[in-house]
């Protein structure tokens, strides 16, 4: 991960941030002792992060696009009521296995659904109102997973989207065969100008953009003001 600010203010900020449970913090060191590429992984700020928004918005549906080993899946979990369910999509069948046995641990298996596959040919199948959605998975989707779910996204639902910064790549020169780079540029691009919404670019970690749904009628009254 780049580092967006100063390394020591950073540690501050993590040292001043709760500790983790004993479970993510479990998961966290069994995905960087043997899963690759551990640095996809949410850690204890993102994680924090996650929960309390999820807690704060106490949605019934949440949908996670790319579940990785499940360290976010667990978190956003937290602000799930009794009868809420969190969908989450993962390609890569190999991760299976980790992602269970912490699901298990955390004692939330009655609450999460893991569907295996291509995010892009699942989405369609799921028949759901989704009011908080975290997109994690392949950049160059990032437009298509946005359009295919903000119908379906509740009034005043939240969309975060991770890796917006795509680690300080958004501002430099973009070389031509760099297609998540532009693939990022352009989800940026569109949300901004998209009135349907409120964003906000969060400068955490590698950025995440929160995205709001506006009612229709509030659209309504943004464009004729
Ligand atoms: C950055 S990691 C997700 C990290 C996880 N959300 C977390 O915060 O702990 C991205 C994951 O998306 C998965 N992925 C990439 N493209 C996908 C696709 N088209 N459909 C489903 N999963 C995909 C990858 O296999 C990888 O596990």
């Amino acid at each position: 991960m780049f580092d967006l600010i100063d390394k020591n203010i950073q540690s501050y900020c993590d040292e001043h941030t709760s500790e983790e449970n004993p479970i993510l913090y479990a998961l966290y060191r069994e995905t960087n002792l043997k899963v690759l590429r551990p640095r996809m992984l949410s850690c204890k700020s993102q994680g924090t992060f996650l929960q309390m928004l999820s807690r704060l918005i106490q949605p019934k549906r949440i949908l996670e696009l790319g579940t990785y080993t499940g360290y976010a899946t667990i978190s956003l979990a937290e602000g799930l009521p009794d009868d809420g369910i969190i969908y989450t999509i993962e390609k890569n069948v190999e991760l299976e296995h980790i992602i269970h046995k912490y699901i298990q641990k955390a004692g939330i298996e009655h609450k999460v659904k893991l569907l295996l596959g291509n995010a892009l040919d699942l989405l369609p199948t799921l028949h759901e109102t989704w009011d908080m959605v975290f997109i994690d998975a392949d950049k160059i989707n990032y437009i298509n997973y946005y359009n295919l779910l903000l119908p379906s996204l509740s009034d005043n639902g939240i969309i975060l989207a991770d890796n917006v910064l795509w680690s300080g790549k958004v501002i430099g020169e973009i070389k031509d065969k760099d297609k998540d780079t532009k693939a990022i540029l352009d989800f940026n691009t569109f949300v901004q100008n998209d009135s349907r919404v409120k964003n906000m670019m969060l400068p955490f970690r590698d950025g995440i953009m929160m995205i709001q749904k506006m009612k229709v009628c509030e659209v309504i009254e943004t464009a004729t003001t």
